[in-house]
C-alpha cells in the first residue's frame, strides 16, 4: 500500500503516514503559472493501494480538483485499488435542493470524485449520513466522537456534564457522544423565529442549571450558531459551556468570534489544516485524528474490519 497527499493538509497526511510507519509517496502536486494543478508521481504505483489524502477545505475548489488530478494520475499509473481519504468533505452542506432551480453540489462533486476512478472514499463526520449514498462506490464514514469523548473525560470527566446539540439537525450526533460519556444527559438548542422580521429566540430544551456543557457539532464555520448558543446556555444558567467541532473551517471573522463568545473553549480537530489565526487562539484547541483515520486506512488495507474500531 502507498500514501499519496495533496496540498491540503500535509501535516494530517504525515501524522497519518508515521501512524502507518511508511513514507509518503514521492510526487508533486504543483501549479502552473495560469494555476493549473500539475501532478507527478516519482515512484511506481503499479498494482498499489493507494491512499490519496486530500481535505477539500477553502480554498474548496482547489483541493478538489487537486484530489481529482490525483486520482487520475493514480489511474493512469496503473494503481491497483485507489482510496479517497478526504477528512473533510467540502460541498457536504448541499446535500438538497433548498430551493426550486438549485444544485445538489454534494452530489455531484460524489461523481466527479467517483468518475475520476476512485474505488472507495474514507472520510470524518459526514454532514449528512446520508452522503455515503451520494457514492456508489464503498465509502467508510469514520466519527471522531472516541477521540472527542477521551478528551472531555480527562478534562471536565469530574463535573457534571450535560451534552449539547446546538440544532435540532444534530441531535443524533449529540446523543452518540452522550452515550460514550455514561450516559450524560442532553439538551438541545432550539431556534425560533416566530413571525418574519423579528429576532432569532433560542430555547433551551433540558435543565442546564449547573451544568458544565459540551456543545457538539460537525462544522463551525462563521461560528454563529455556536457562540449565539453558548451565550443562550449561559443566560440559562450553565456552569461553562465548551464546544467539541470535528471541522474547523472558521471563515472569515470566525476566530475572532470565538474569543469574544462565552465558549471557555473550542476544540476542533485537524480534519482542516489550521490557519495561523487558529493556531494563535488561547481560546481553540485541536485534537488530532491522524491516529483513528492512519487505523481505518491500515484496516482497509488488510481487509478487516473498521466499524469495529467504534465499538
Ligand atoms: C449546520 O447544519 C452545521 O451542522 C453547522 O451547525 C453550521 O454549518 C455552522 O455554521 P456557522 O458556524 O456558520 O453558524
Amino acid at each position: 500500500m502507498k500514501i499519496m497527499a495533496g496540498n491540503s493538509n500535509l501535516p494530517l497526511a504525515r501524522a497519518i503516514s508515521a501512524y502507518l510507519e511508511m513514507p509518503l509517496t514521492d510526487a508533486s502536486v504543483r501549479r502552473f503559472a495560469d494555476e493549473e494543478v500539475f501532478v507527478e508521481i516519482h515512484e511506481n504505483v503499479r498494482g498499489e493501494d493507494v491512499f490519496v489524502v486530500q481535505s477539500t477545505a477553502y480554498p474548496a475548489n482547489d483541493n478538489l480538483m487537486e484530489l481529482l488530478i490525483c486520482i487520475d494520475a493514480l489511474r493512469r499509473a496503473s494503481a491497483k485499488r485507489i482510496t479517497a481519504v478526504v477528512p473533510y468533505f467540502g460541498y457536504a452542506r448541499q446535500d438538497r435542493k433548498p430551493g426550486p432551480r438549485t444544485p445538489i453540489s454534494a452530489k455531484l462533486v460524489a461523481n466527479l470524485i467517483t468518475q475520476a476512478g476512485a474505488d472507495r472514499v474514507l472520510a470524518v463526520d459526514l454532514h449528512a449520513g446520508q452522503i455515503q449514498g451520494f457514492f456508489d462506490i464503498p465509502t467508510d464514514n469514520l466519527f471522531a466522537a472516541p477521540v472527542m469523548a477521551a478528551d472531555i473525560q480527562t478534562r471536565y470527566g469530574t463535573q457534571e456534564l450535560m451534552v449539547v446539540s446546538p440544532d435540532v439537525g444534530g441531535v443524533v450526533r449529540a446523543r452518540s457522544l452522550a452515550k460514550r460519556l455514561n450516559n450524560a444527559p442532553l439538551a438541545i438548542v432550539d431556534k425560533r423565529r416566530d413571525r418574519p422580521g423579528q429576532s432569532e429566540v433560542m430555547n433551551i430544551i433540558g435543565d442546564v442549571k449547573g451544568r458544565m456543557c459540551i456543545l457538539i457539532d460537525d462544522i463551525i464555520d462563521s461560528g454563529g450558531t455556536l457562540c449565539n448558543a453558548a451565550q443562550a446556555l449561559m443566560d440559562a444558567g450553565a456552569a461553562g459551556v465548551s464546544a467539541y467541532i470535528t471541522h474547523g473551517v472558521l471563515s472569515g471573522g470566525a476566530v475572532a468570534r470565538v474569543s469574544n463568545s462565552a465558549l471557555k473553549e473550542l476544540v476542533i480537530t485537524d480534519t482542516i489544516m489550521p490557519t495561523e489565526a487558529t493556531a494563535a487562539s488561547d481560546r481553540i484547541r485541536v485534537l488530532t485524528i491522524a491516529p483513528l483515520i492512519g487505523e481505518a486506512v491500515r484496516r482497509i488495507a488488510d481487509e478487516s474490519s473498521v466499524s469495529s474500531l467504534f465499538d
